[in-house]
């Protein structure tokens, strides 16, 4: 592993933190900025470099990079909610495609020779294939996947102009928590299916809502591949690989090519838990898809990723594990 800095946006959030947590256990040296704004900042270990300010600001960023020897930058710092996004698209667009094209601006101006970029799913849209592979077309339906895809476009257009490599990973839907204990989701605005339903499992709220049961399915429910974050973060270690190993881009899926429905998923969750809880069918959300699901052969093949959480079962646990954490430190 290189000993160079690796510098990592949004290391207070959810996936951010644990991909902290993995540099330090690859041997590397992370550094965070984070604005803590929906990021927690016990979530970094007191031993990491932190800055709390915001990921586009040009000043803040100079002066980390004349400070520390930075190698790469993984760009985790955005608003992630998909409904949000449509009530406040020019807050999407500032934060995560304004302040993205500040921090690359930054990476170029500092020969920050590497940059693995948060991308999404939400960045195809309505598919029409069951398994999605890369090269599906582009046509995200909300703001939200619009305000990735852009950043993907600069961060192509960049890589031809300047010496800098990049790897966009398009994460599907990220859940568990760390294997041993030491972060998890924390977010109190979360909107994660595996979240709200460990919450109704301990009675955090009063059971939960399914938005859609007439779907195209096999049982009228979204279908979606639920990969865990432990599994996610092993494919940012082995993107940071790829590009100093290679010297090429990468744009690249993440996630188990195997789908489950919100039904299965919330049976799962009560079998784990071992507890009943309430289930609302509500009516079907603007702009869900019925099935995302992904191809995944380019990042078991280009990045020789090997996931070691691919069981539904197991991710669950985790999550469990960590809202009964959260549940302890409210006491
Ligand atoms: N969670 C998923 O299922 C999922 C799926 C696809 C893509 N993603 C992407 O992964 C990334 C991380 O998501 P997450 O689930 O960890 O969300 P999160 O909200 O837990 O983490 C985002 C972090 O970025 C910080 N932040 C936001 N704007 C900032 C700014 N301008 N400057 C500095 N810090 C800022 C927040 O405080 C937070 O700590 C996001 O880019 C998201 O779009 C997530």
């Amino acid at each position: 592993m290189n000993t160079k800095y690796v510098l990592v946006t949004g290391g207070a959030g959810y996936i951010g933190s644990h991909m902290t947590l993995a540099l330090l256990d690859a041997g590397a040296k992370p550094i965070v900025v984070d604005n803590l704004s929906t990021g927690i900042r016990s979530a970094v270990p007191p031993s990491v470099p932190f800055f709390h300010g915001n990921c586009g600001d040009e000043a803040l960023l100079d002066d980390i990079m004349k400070n520390y020897d930075v190698n790469a930058i993984v760009h985790f710092a955005a608003n992630i909610i998909v409904a949000d996004s449509s009530v406040d698209p020019l807050g999407y667009y500032r934060n995560n495609t304004g302040n993205a094209r500040a921090l690359i601006d930054a990476a170029v101006r500092h020969r920050i020779p590497h940059f693995i970029f948060s991308s999404s799913a939400a960045v195809y849209g309505e598919p029409n294939t069951a398994i999605i592979s890369e090269d599906h077309p582009t046509n995200p339906i909300n703001p939200y996947g619009r305000s990735k895809l852009m950043v993907e476009w600069i961060l192509a257009d960049v890589a031809k102009a300047y010496p800098i490599n990049y790897a966009a990973l398009r994460y599907f839907n990220v859940a568990g928590a760390d294997p041993i204990g030491r972060t998890g989701q924390s977010s109190v605005k979360a909107t994660h299916l595996i979240k709200i339903a460990v919450q109704a499992a301990l009675r955090k709220r009063p059971g939960m809502d399914i938005f859609g049961d007439d779907y195209p399915t096999s049982d009228g429910t979204c279908v979606r591949d639920y990969v865990h974050v432990g599994d996610l973060v092993q494919a940012h270690l082995a993107a940071l690989a790829y590009l100093r190993r290679e010297k090429e881009n990468l744009i690249c899926n993440v996630g188990y090519a195997n789908g489950f429905s919100v039904q299965e998923v919330i049976e799962v969750v009560k079998n784990v838990s071992g507890v009943d809880f309430e289930v609302r069918v509500q009516n079907r959300r603007a702009g869900d898809p019925s099935r995302l699901v992904a191809s995944n052969r380019r990042a078991t093949e280009m990045l020789r990723w090997s996931p070691r959480y691919d069981d539904l079962k197991t991710i669950v646990r985790h999550a469990l594990a960590w809202e009964q954490r959260l549940l302890v430190d409210q006491l």
